[in-house]
This record gives structure tokens, C-alpha cells and sequence, in this order.
């Protein structure tokens, strides 16, 4: 694999942890990569992500499009965000890297870390927005950030915009994978590890569609009901970093191990938590149909040699998860409105175009998903590339 553009590791004079920024390439001198915070993370998850973060930006690329890819990047802090040390630290690391945040990296929500809490601090740090570099690209600099501004403040539900498409993404992947294989939603069961942005969303899109979700995991362990649980009841109970009150929910659900969710009878499995969640010995305990990578990286290479051998389908996180970057970009360039109907009906469209695409190649080529998507992607970077020239 080639280098990244750029790698950096900086170290916090006051606590002595640290936070890494890769910029993996830039398309027309930006990129475009969130911001992650937990205990442990390290140099080479964060240039896995940003190299991920290229593959995700480039298979959205639609030469009739206004909005045209940006190269790939990645923030991450090891730090536990719930720590009281966490927010004063990302605001130092925001300090740190704001020459990159002012020139070249469009940063913003990940894995730890909520956009309210992103904007907080970037603002306490200097920043104009999380995603000002872009800003010189775009026609009406002053009208582009209204229409983002606005879509941020649309909810549905309870629940923000910006905290739904990514989840939207994810479902529509799920019921492509579905409808390619004939199996009805009515029926088809679902179980999820972790309950925030993505986990959350997934759960509402496909317990609307008329699946059942019969386990979710938070950080506190498992929720399961092989009957079926309610999800709005669950997203009702959910903290701001999406653990599960418990004592809020009505009895009648078992609560089991962490890890159970990988054992749950279910057709369709969602890692929407942490990277490296399945490996070679938790595959053996799968018994599902289908893996759909919310979360970034949660399956790892030898797993899926496994899983795929034995025809469990993982639909690869570049795909999967990819909603969330590009509506931030499509709302911005102005393919799509302010408007919740427009960008789940957008999401929806191009998810579907993808998968769809994606399953064929992977199909016709013989080959696993991840390798057809990671094909198709290196197909549109050299379209980019040929467009704008190469910046790595
Ligand atoms: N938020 C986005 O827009 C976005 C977009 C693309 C990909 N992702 C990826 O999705 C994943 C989740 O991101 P998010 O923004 O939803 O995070 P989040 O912080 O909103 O939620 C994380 C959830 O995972 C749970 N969790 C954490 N550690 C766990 C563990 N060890 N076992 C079980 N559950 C655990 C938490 O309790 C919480 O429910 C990450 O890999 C992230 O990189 C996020």
C-alpha cells in the first residue's frame, strides 16, 4: 500500500496522551475524514481509516455531480470520551492540528464523538467550522453553508438528520443485500453491536421496513428479545453517547454477555460500535447470513476468508457506511436541499446503485464483496485523478 500524504502523532503537554492525523491523499488540496476518540486508539487505526476515508470519498463519485470527492483523512485521540480529561484534550488537540483543519482536512463527528461537541470545541480552539477548508471550492460559499447549517437543524423523530443518513445507508445496504437474495423483511432478524449514530439509525431504518431487531449492545453488554424489541422505546432511553438506561425500558428483555449479540439467531448481523470486533474466533460463533459494516474495520481479513468460505456475506464498511460523509457533501455542493424526504431518497438511491454494483462484480468476479467495492473504488480515484491531477 502506498504512504500517506501526511501521518502525525501529537502529545498532549498536559496529560501526556496522545492524538494522531493521517491525511491518506488530497483531491483538489482537501480531504475529507472524522474525528474518533476512544481509550487505545492508535497511528495505524487512524491510516487504516484514512486510507478507508479515500476509497468511501471516490465511490461516490458522479462525473454529472456537483459534488466531486475529496481525498481521504482520519482524526483519532486515545482518550475514553467519557473521561472528565476529554473534552479540555480534544480541545488542545483541535489547537495542535488547526493548521491542517484551516488548509486541507474537513473533520467532524466519529466514533466517541458527537458534531455538537466537535463545533463546541473547534470553535473554543480558533476554527471557523470543523469543515472550512472546503469552503474556497464551493460556488456560494455564503448559500452552501446555510443548507447545511439548515439540514443539521432538521429532525425526524427525536432524532437529527445528520444522526440518521449514515444509519439510512447502512439499512438501505441491508435491504438490497435482501432483495438480491429474495428474502422477504417480514421476518428477517437483525442484531446489533452498539446503540449510537450508526447503531441507533440502522435500528429505526430496518425495524421500519419491518425487520426485528432481537439484540443490541452497548458498552454495558447485550439487550435481547428473541420476540423482538422496541426500537424507538430503546432509542428513548439512549445517553449522549449512546449507552442504554436500562431502568427506562420496559421488563421483558434479557440482558446478556457483552459479546452476545454475535451468537444471536439472526439472519442480518450489524457491528455499528468498534473496529476488530470479529475476529477468527468470534466468526465461529456466527450463525448469520449477512454482516453489514456499520462501524469502521470491525471484521478482520481472516475472519472474512472464513465467513466468506463458508458464504456469510460481509457488505465491507467502505460501502456500507459511507452515507453520512457524502450527504454532508451533497447537501453542501447542492445536489440535495435542507430537507429530511430529499436526503433519505438521495441516500437511498446512490446506496442502492452501489450495493447493487458492488454485489454483481463480486459475483461475476468470484470474488468477496470488499474486494469488488475496494475495485470499483480504485476504478473512480483514477477517474478523479485524471480529472484533477494526483496529490499524494
Ligand atoms: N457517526 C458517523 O457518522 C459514522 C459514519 C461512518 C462510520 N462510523 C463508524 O461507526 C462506528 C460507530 O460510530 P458512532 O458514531 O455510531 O459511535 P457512537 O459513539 O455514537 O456510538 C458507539 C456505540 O457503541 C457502543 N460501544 C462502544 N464500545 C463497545 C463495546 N466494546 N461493545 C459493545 N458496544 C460498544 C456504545 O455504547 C455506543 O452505543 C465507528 O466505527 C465509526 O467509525 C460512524
Amino acid at each position: 500500500m502506498t504512504a500517506p500524504l501526511l501521518s502525525l502523532t501529537w502529545t498532549d503537554h498536559l496529560t501526556g496522551r496522545r492524538g494522531h492525523l493521517v491525511v491518506d491523499r488530497l483531491v483538489r488540496g482537501v480531504c475529507s475524514g472524522g474525528l474518533r476518540m476512544r481509550e487505545g486508539c492508535t497511528l495505524d487505526e487512524v491510516t487504516g481509516l484514512a486510507r478507508g476515508m479515500s476509497l468511501k470519498e471516490a465511490l461516490h463519485y458522479d462525473p454529472a455531480a456537483r459534488y466531486v470527492p475529496l481525498g481521504g483523512a482520519k482524526g483519532g485521540i486515545d482518550c475514553d470520551p467519557r473521561d472528565p480529561e476529554a473534552y479540555g484534550l480534544l480541545v488542545r488537540y483541535l489547537r495542535a492540528v488547526r493548521p491542517y483543519v484551516e488548509s486541507c482536512w474537513t473533520t467532524g463527528e466519529d466514533l466517541g464523538l458527537s458534531q455538537d461537541v466537535v463545533d463546541r470545541a473547534a470553535a473554543e480552539a480558533g476554527l471557523v467550522s470543523s469543515i472550512q477548508a472546503v469552503y474556497p471550492l464551493l460556488d456560494d460559499e455564503r448559500a452552501a453553508r446555510e443548507r447545511l447549517a439548515d439540514a443539521f437543524a432538521v429532525e425526524v423523530d427525536g432524532i437529527g438528520l445528520d444522526e440518521l443518513v449514515g444509519g439510512c445507508g447502512v439499512a438501505e445496504s441491508v435491504l438490497t443485500a435482501l432483495d438480491r437474495a429474495g428474502a422477504p423483511y417480514a421476518g428477517t432478524r437483525v442484531a446489533l453491536q452498539g446503540f449510537g449514530t450508526m447503531g441507533g439509525a440502522t435500528a429505526r431504518f430496518l425495524a421500519r421496513a419491518g425487520l426485528t431487531v432481537v439484540a443490541v449492545a452497548d458498552v454495558k453488554g447485550t439487550i435481547a428479545d428473541p420476540a423482538g424489541l422496541d426500537v424507538e422505546e430503546l432509542l428513548a432511553a439512549r445517553d449522549a453517547h449512546g449507552t442504554v438506561d436500562r431502568g427506562a425500558l420496559r421488563p421483558g428483555f434479557a440482558e446478556l454477555p457483552s459479546d452476545a449479540w454475535l451468537s444471536a439467531e439472526a439472519e442480518v448481523l450489524v457491528p455499528a460500535a468498534v473496529s476488530y470486533a470479529i475476529g477468527p474466533r468470534e466468526q465461529e460463533r456466527i450463525t448469520a447470513r449477512w454482516i453489514a459494516e456499520a462501524a469502521n474495520m470491525p471484521v478482520l481479513p481472516e475472519a472474512e476468508e472464513l465467513l466468506h468460505a463458508r458464504g456469510v456475506s460481509v457488505l465491507p464498511d467502505v460501502v456500507v457506511n459511507s452515507g453520512t460523509n457524502a450527504w454532508w457533501w451533497w447537501t453542501l455542493f447542492g445536489d440535495i436541499g435542507a430537507d429530511a424526504g430529499e436526503a433519505f431518497a438521495h441516500t437511498r438511491r446512490s446506496m442502492r446503485a452501489l450495493v447493487e454494483r458492488v454485489l454483481a462484480r463480486a459475483e461475476s468476479g468470484g470474488t468477496t464483496p470488499r474486494q469488488a467495492a475496494h475495485a470499483l473504488a480504485e476504478q473512480r480515484l483514477a477517474a478523479v485523478a485524471e480529472r484533477f491531477g494526483h496529490h499524494r
